[in-house]
């Protein structure tokens, strides 16, 4: 009998010490945030996180799975594939994966040549350009990444028209 009550107690003692310790780590965490100026903002930061593109595109995964079916609609798309003739595909994927990771917000580096310079002499329209951001658009759609998030992503996409475009 004795035995049980003071097992009880320490019990107690020892969740109490728990509670105790818990309060603790939660007061620090709150110092922290206070100290860092970020207990304001905590809410409003998580709706304009810097990769939500990145994250709504499905990550560095996701991104992979998008350029693969982008680049398939691309060579089977009758308005453009023929410029990519002599392209070298597997290349080209891991240049896009890399540049959409970046513009996505997401933890990449592009290090492709610039735009002027890699398309200066494929003869690219207007309507070719379209085309090809339609089929990213397709791409997308396929992988659920909401239209607020291709908007985005296309609009970072939509300033290398004029050097792109050569005809
Ligand atoms: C927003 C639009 C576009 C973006 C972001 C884009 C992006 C890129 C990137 C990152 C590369 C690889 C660069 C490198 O290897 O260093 C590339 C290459 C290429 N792009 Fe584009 N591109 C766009 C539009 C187009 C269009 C409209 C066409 C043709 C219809 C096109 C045809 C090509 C071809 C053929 C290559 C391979 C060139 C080579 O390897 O010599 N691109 N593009």
């Amino acid at each position: 009998m004795h035995m049980a009550i003071t097992a009880r107690d320490s019990g107690i003692r020892g969740s109490q010490g728990k509670i105790a310790k818990l309060a603790s780590r939660l007061v620090m965490a709150v110092l922290v945030q206070l100290l860092c100026g970020a207990a304001v903002p905590l809410v409003a930061q998580a709706e304009t996180e810097p990769d939500s593109v990145y994250q709504a595109m499905g990550g560095g995964a996701g991104i992979k799975a998008i350029v693969g079916d982008f680049l398939q609609l691309v060579l089977a798309d009758v308005r453009i594939k023929k410029t990519f003739l002599d392209a070298d595909v597997e290349h080209l994927a891991m240049r896009l994966n890399e540049q959409f990771c970046e513009l996505s917000g997401g933890p990449c580096k592009y290090g492709g040549k610039d735009m002027k310079t890699i398309h200066a002499d494929l003869h690219i329209t207007n309507a070719q350009f379209n085309a090809l951001a339609e089929d990213l658009q397709l791409a997308m759609d396929k992988h659920g990444v909401p239209s607020s998030e291709q908007n985005k992503l296309l609009a970072k996409l939509a300033p290398m028209q004029h050097s792109i475009v050569t005809q």
